[in-house]
């Protein structure tokens, strides 16, 4: 006979005879009460064994983990705390679980850090179930709100010649060994001799494809893992994460913006539609942490109202230029708060200056626009009217309420010669990019497109702290365990 998800069985509104639940035990009680979880729901279906009629060797092995099997009559619970219970007439351990041994003792509330150690395991706990099935949920949400509107689904490749952002922020790939790689007369590895006969590293963006695909399909988005081997230990780096990027012909800088904003809305309040029960169970645990911290430090917010606030609230939209007046006449500034002042117009904004600006000065998502050309990549659109000294370009950054920056993109340079003059003043040899420059050769138009750091929209809606609790098995440097 097959077996029920608790989820359904949860749902249900009236007796059922002889269900069967297959899940892993949460916890015991008093020799009767066994909760089991199967992973498609955050609740527990409450157990009740007949323990006069079950040996106690069956009754020892309901240890937390331990794999089960139940059978019998979904009942209205007698017990306060849950609806249904099953009263239990058959029962199976399909797989033991030593409780001497397991790592995760519930009892003394394991720490994230600890959890992190144990990535494989920690799927286990009420928090990661929750986290990863609103991940799964905003993943099919983005594919949701492409497909709907029209959008093509493109893989850009994972190995690539190029560099998009121009960052060299590359993890190398190669299949030469190690030891023994030839090398060329300098005595450097000479990747002309590996597989694809040049230097290929993990891609850090899908743009520069995407952007190919869109100048034939109109509107596109990639959505896949990149790569960066940037050396930063923060709670907001990965080494790999994944990226949604649209690209759409004919879309300017304004646009752009109004897409971002409008997607992540769309996301969040699909999110908060679909996942409810999960994201309640988050709401509450922040609660709860936020109460261990010193009043001042408490969040005015709780997760769900910070998700509302976001959908019901426009994105302050703010050039650089006006952002850096607001830093520098800011009283953190004056007082010296910034650990990095900004002094001058062209500097680039440090991570606290973000925060400000959006948690402290306009206390809502803020886009940033028309950054300084010096700051940002090759294939940002040159705004022509803005002075010699103080070239911008059509960028867009948006920057989130504890989290900094989410989304970051562009109206892309169209012009031909414009877009050959920059590369060339960067230093980049122009025939690695032939194929790219085909855009603008053949029939080039004005097109936009930008990315978001997927796992950052997740830390967004989970409430979660730290980035590598939102990614099943996190890559940050020194951590490629599993
Ligand atoms: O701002 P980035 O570098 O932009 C691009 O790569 C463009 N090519 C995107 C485009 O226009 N199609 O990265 C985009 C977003 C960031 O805003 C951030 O949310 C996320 O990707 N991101 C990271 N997330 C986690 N770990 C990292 N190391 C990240 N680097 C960027
Ligand atoms: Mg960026």
């Amino acid at each position: 006979m097959k077996h029920t998800k608790i989820k359904d069985l949860l749902n249900s509104t009236k007796p059922i005879d002889d269900v069967i639940v297959k899940g892993w035990v949460r916890t015991f009680r008093n020799n009767q009460f066994l909760a089991i979880n199967d992973g498609s729901v955050i609740h527990n279906i409450q157990a009740v064994i007949d323990f006069e009629n079950t040996s106690a060797d069956t009754l020892k092995r309901l240890t937390t983990s331990a794999a089960v099997l139940v059978k019998g009559n979904l009942t209205e619970s007698q017990g306060a705390g849950q609806k249904h219970e099953i009263q239990v007439k058959h029962l199976e351990i399909l797989g033991d679980s030593d409780a001497e041994k397991y790592p995760i003792q519930l009892k003394n509330k394991p720490s994230l850090e600890f959890l992190r150690e144990n990535a494989h395991l920690r799927v286990r706990t009420n928090a990661f179930g929750a986290i990863m099935r609103v991940r799964s949920v905003l993943s099919f949400a983005i594919h949701q709100y492409f497909q709907e509107k029209g959008f093509v689904y493109v893989n850009t490749p994972i190995i690539t010649g190029s560099d998009a952002e121009g960052a060299g922020e590359m993890f190398h790939v190669t299949s030469l060994p190690i030891n023994d790689a030839p090398k060329n007369e300098e005595g450097a590895v000479d990747y002309k001799q590996d597989f694809f006969g040049k230097e290929t590293n993990l891609t850090v963006s899908g743009q520069l494809e995407a952007e190919t695909y869109a100048m034939a399909l109109g509107q596109v988005y990639t959505f896949g893992p990149t790569f960066r081997a940037e050396n930063s230990n923060t709670s907001r780096h990965l080494a790999e994460f994944w990226m949604v990027e649209p690209e759409v012909a004919f879309n300017d800088l304004d646009a752009n913006m109004d897409l971002a904003e409008d997607f992540i809305q769309y996301v969040i309040k699909y999110a908060l539609e679909r996942c409810e029960d999960d994201l309640k169970f988050l709401d509450q645990r922040l609660t709860d942490e936020e109460k261990t911290k010193p009043m001042a430090e408490r969040s005015e917010m709780s997760l769900l109202a910070k998700l509302n606030f976001v959908l019901e609230n426009n994105f302050k939209r703010v050039s650089y230029t006006e952002a850096i007046e607001i830093l520098k006449n800011s009283k953190p500034n004056k007082n010296k708060k910034f650990n990095y002042i900004i002094e001058e117009w062209g500097a680039d904004l440090q991570s606290e200056h973000e925060r400000f600006l959006v948690e402290k000065h306009f206390k809502c998502p803020v886009i940033l626009f028309d950054y300084p050309a010096k700051i940002k990549a090759f294939y940002m659109r040159l705004n022509d009217d803005a002075p010699q000294d103080r070239q911008t370009v059509r960028a867009m950054d948006i920057l989130f309420p504890g989290i900094g920056e989410i989304v970051g993109g562009s109206q892309r340079e169209e012009r031909l010669e414009v877009l050959q003059q920059k590369i060339a003043d960067l230093g980049i040899d122009e025939k690695e990019l032939w194929w790219y420059l085909d855009t603008r050769r053949f029939g080039t138009a004005v097109h936009s497109g930008f990315g978001l750091g997927f796992e950052r929209l997740v830390l967004f809606v989970t409430g979660m702290g730290n980035i590598r609790d939102v990614i099943p098995f996190p890559r940050t440097p020194q951590n490629a365990e599993f």
